[in-house]
């Protein structure tokens, strides 16, 4: 008699070792995480302003047009100047101002573009993590530039032109990957911004089946949907976060009314979507709900989108 095969586990391969932009991003996330407040309690005001949560959006990409635009005047400033010092000496003493403009609107940049970069992962992470080490590193061209015209008594500096179109070619770079972050990855897009609605209530879940104070899953139009029974009242939302697609119906019911995004922790008002933290910037698509033959009814509320 043979005696029974003892399964075998399949060896566990070890892990691949992490390339070193994953290492170094790891731990830039844990310290800019610790730094903003990412771990904190709701309300998480700094971060809230940071990600742009009270302007209704994002504020990394309305504050980068200040360096990009202060910079590139400038290049254009140092042409000038470089083709006639005396006709243009005007525009070497510009360029100094817009040299320091575009710095002080690139740290600015960098402080709120890092973080939105702190809720990343995967391959928006690694392009991110180019797209601001390469903005960081124009920032500091841009400083040398910047002491380099200082030290001349009217911003005339033949290297600090020269330095700052460098730093512009960098610059350049930079936003390419930042616009391949939205226009390719779809990072810190409104990700309910192409949700589909009918135009009349539809019937979701019987009334009787739903309990107070718990979050349902539940599909109008197509539509993921979480609707929540708080007392008499009945309240739903799009089930996906704006911010990442987060699924909202598996997030934590705070205060009554309140949902926090399971994946980042931005909080909604169930009753009409308004973002009370961010990181996410736009409002939660909401539905006005009504019961009817014993049946929760959902409609889309379109006036607001
Ligand atoms: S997916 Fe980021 S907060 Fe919801």
């Amino acid at each position: 008699m043979t005696s029974p095969t003892v399964p075998q586990t399949p060896p566990v391969p070890p892990l691949p070792p992490q390339p070193l932009v994953e290492r170094l991003s790891d731990g830039a996330q844990r310290v800019i995480q610790v730094a903003v407040g990412s771990n904190q309690k709701p309300p998480r005001t700094l971060k809230t302003l940071l990600n742009g949560t009270l302007l209704g959006h994002p504020l990394h990409p309305v504050i980068t047009d200040v360096p990009v635009g202060g910079w590139l005047i400038a290049a254009i400033f140092d042409i000038l100047w470089l083709i006639s010092h005396t006709t243009f000496a005007w525009a070497a003493r510009g360029a100094v101002l817009l040299v320091l403009i575009g710095i002080i609107g690139a740290l600015v940049a960098i402080v709120t573009g890092l973080t939105d970069w702190s809720d990343t992962y995967g391959s928006e992470r690694t392009t991110g993590f180019y797209h601001g080490s390469l903005n960081i590193a124009a920032t500091i061209i841009y400083i040398i530039s910047f002491v380099l015209r200082l030290q001349q008594a009217a911003g005339d500096s033949v290297l600090a032109a020269i330095i700052g179109f460098i730093g512009l070619a960098v610059v350049v770079v930079g936003a390419y990957l930042g616009g391949a972050l939205v226009f390719t990855q779809g990072t810190g897009v409104n990700h309910t911004a192409w949700e589909p609605a009918s135009d009349d209530y539809e019937a979701v879940m019987p009334v009787e089946q739903v309990e107070e104070n718990k979050l349902y899953r539940v599909t109008a139009a197509g539509v993921p949907v979480v609707l929540l029974r708080h007392g008499l009242q009945f309240c739903a939302l799009s089930a996906t976060c704006p911010h990442a697609g987060g699924p909202l119906d598996e997030g934590e019911l705070q205060a009554g009314d309140v949902v926090q995004c399971p994946w980042h922790g931005s909080r909604f008002r169930m009753c009409d979507g308004y973002v009370l933290t961010g990181p996410a910037t736009a409002k939660a698509p909401h539905y006005d709900v009504r019961v009817h033959n014993d049946m929760v009814e959902v409609k889309r509320v379109m006036s607001e989108q």
